[in-house]
């Protein structure tokens, strides 16, 4: 298969982690026989100083002209530490969310059983936990009106859903349900907003046309208690865009990392992939950032584009690098591998499982890498 992919490193760790996935792909062309090719673009904090704005039309363009993108991070201290900046890097990513209309967002959430010691929770808590958020991504109060009065001390940002906005969502997270364990819960604040009433109307009627899927309600309040003390309890979760986002990042820390999980951005022309952590930037630089949240964001890739056996080719070696702890110091403080290492393995992984099987991980040490 022949795919052209834009690559949008972002700000802080993103091109870093994002560099790993691209071995990872170059492994997965070389083995698989497919061709790959990446075209850079900036946005966020880098696009700002180069272009005066966080998403340049280049970038979108250049998106616009790809098969897929691969997304590192976005955000940095400086905007972060001043409210009042009137133009944020953030603002480049849901713009390109925004144009290329992707509107579901969806994050596995998946307990690791070589990891299950790292989660804050108790093991038996977090047993069997495997679920999928899906976040509509592009309204909502992220996309709403927002105001401002004249002195300054009066702000709203107004939260609107038309029903072509939930139903296309919806329509995913069902099927998506139907596929697995044929429970979806959709999770809002129902006794309280105008929006989520109309979320409960429109879903539960499309939910008639999925029988084989039973649908469950949430209040968002309940359902953050409920994944802190029964997460094995979701199949597919379906929200929307502010709720999704906090969830999702509740949901990730069961796992103990937020630099485990990946994501992905779709939309009915275009998809996007990245990992579900930010962007770190105080380790932007340090060769210390786990790169696997991008890199299973390429597996999410692979599947998207049907292409199964490879996308099984990176969680496996990915899964091997946790088994050997061939893993950043998030995962192991003892750990003497960096981001690049850690890449190196797996991507070393995709191309022949067998041939590194018995490789001498004395040698990978930081800075003496010798799997190119
Ligand atoms: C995410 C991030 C973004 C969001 C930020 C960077 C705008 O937190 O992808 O979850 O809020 O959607
Ligand atoms: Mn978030």
């Amino acid at each position: 298969m022949n795919l052209k992919i834009a690559v949008l490193g972002g700000d802080g760790v993103g091109p870093e982690v994002l560099a790993q996935s691209l071995k990872c792909l170059r492994a997965v062309e070389e083995t698989f026989h497919h061709h790959f090719t990446f075209t850079e673009g900036d946005i966020g904090a880098v696009a700002m100083e180069k272009y005066g704005k966080p998403l340049p039309e280049v970038t979108t363009e250049l998106c616009r002209a790809s098969d897929s993108i691969l997304f590192g991070t976005i955000g940095t201290l400086k905007y972060d530490a001043n409210p009042s900046a009137k133009v944020r890097p953030e603002q480049g990513l849901l713009q390109l969310r925004r144009e290329l209309e992707l509107f579901a967002n969806i994050r596995p959430v998946k307990v690791f059983p070589t990891l299950v010691n790292k989660s804050p929770l108790k093991k038996h808590v977090i047993f069997g936990t495997d679920f999928i958020i899906y976040r509509e991504l592009t309204g909502g109060i992220y996309f709403g009106e927002k105001k401002l009065s004249k002195d300054g001390t009066i702000a709203s940002d107004l939260c609107e859903y038309s029903e072509k906005e939930i139903s296309r969502i919806a329509h995913f997270a069902f099927k998506s349900a139907k596929n697995r364990r044929k429970k979806l819960t959709l999770i809002d604040k129902a006794n309280v907003l105008e929006t989520s009433r109309l979320w409960r109307k429109v879903v539960t009627k499309i939910g008639e046309s999925y029988p084989e899927v039973a649908l469950e309600f949430l209040f968002v309040d309940n359902a953050a208690m409920q994944m802190m003390l029964h997460p094995n309890q979701f199949d597919v979760i379906l929200t929307e865009n502010m709720f999704g986002d906090i969830l999702s990042d509740q949901g990730s820390a069961i796992c103990g990392t937020k630099g485990l999980l990946p994501s992905a951005s779709i939309g009915n022309d275009f998809a996007m992939f990245e990992p579900f952590h930010g962007s770190y930037p105080q380790a932007e630089g340090k060769n210390i950032a786990n790169p696997i949240a991008s890199i299973l964001s390429t597996a999410m890739m692979l599947s998207h584009f049907g292409l199964h056996e490879e996308s099984s080719a990176v969680v496996t070696a990915v899964d091997k690098s946790m088994r050997k702890q061939i893993v950043t110091q998030d995962l192991n403080p003892d750990s003497k591998y960096g981001t690049n290492e850690v890449g190196d393995f797996i991507a070393a992984n995709i191309i022949d499982s067998d041939e590194n099987y018995n490789y001498n991980y004395e040698n990978i040490g930081l800075g003496r890498s010798t799997i190119i």
